[in-house]
């Protein structure tokens, strides 16, 4: 059984690709769009048919979850070409940048907790794609404090989705290699 459909997918990803044009995943010469790709395929591998979950509010949220924070796009032009439930989601996967920097995440969280657990999923799967080898830049307490933000996001959101968590569980793990090396 489908539970979500092709032709959602393809207009939320080619909003999303007119939306983010020209950036670049941060650190690299790659589209951003390869980000939300990736974001994209962890829900798809953990809806695989589960008719527990709306995979249409999960992908298109996948899909937009950066839009809000990184483009010009509004919460109404959201609500209008998709729908307010979407754009709801998307609004909590958004960072408030009238907060100091060190209670955003901890907010977004809380925020994200009160959505359908879909939206849950979009963090969860975005923080394993994001917990890949870390910019050389980078310190070893900026990997360590980015390490430590992913298992607060794991403790926040882990009853959401037992597939994603746990493959982010294993992520974080695996993680544990790049603050070693880092300097
Ligand atoms: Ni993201």
């Amino acid at each position: 059984m489908n539970i979500w459909s092709q032709e959602t997918y393809l207009k939320a990803s080619r909003f999303a690709a007119q939306a983010h044009r020209g950036q670049l995943v941060p650190g690299t010469e790659l589209p951003y769009l390869l980000h939300l790709s990736m974001v994209s395929m962890e829900v798809i591998a953990a809806l695989q048919g589960d008719a527990r979950f709306d995979g249409e509010l999960a992908l298109q949220c996948a899909w937009l979850h950066d839009t809000l924070e990184d483009t010009a796009i509004s919460y109404a032009t959201l609500a209008q070409e998709f729908s307010p439930q979407i754009a709801d989601g998307v609004s909590a996967l958004t960072k408030d940048s009238r907060l100091a920097k060190p209670l955003q995440m901890t907010d977004s969280l809380r925020r994200i907790k009160l959505q359908p657990p879909e939206v849950a999923m979009v963090k969860l799967a975005d923080r394993i794609t994001n917990l890949q080898r870390p910019p050389a830049h980078w310190t070893k307490a900026k990997t360590g404090q980015y390490r430590d933000e992913a298992l607060e996001i794991y403790h926040a959101l882990k009853d959401a989705n037992a597939f994603l968590a746990a493959r982010l569980l294993a992520k974080i793990e695996a993680y544990a290699v790049f603050v070693e090396d880092q300097k």
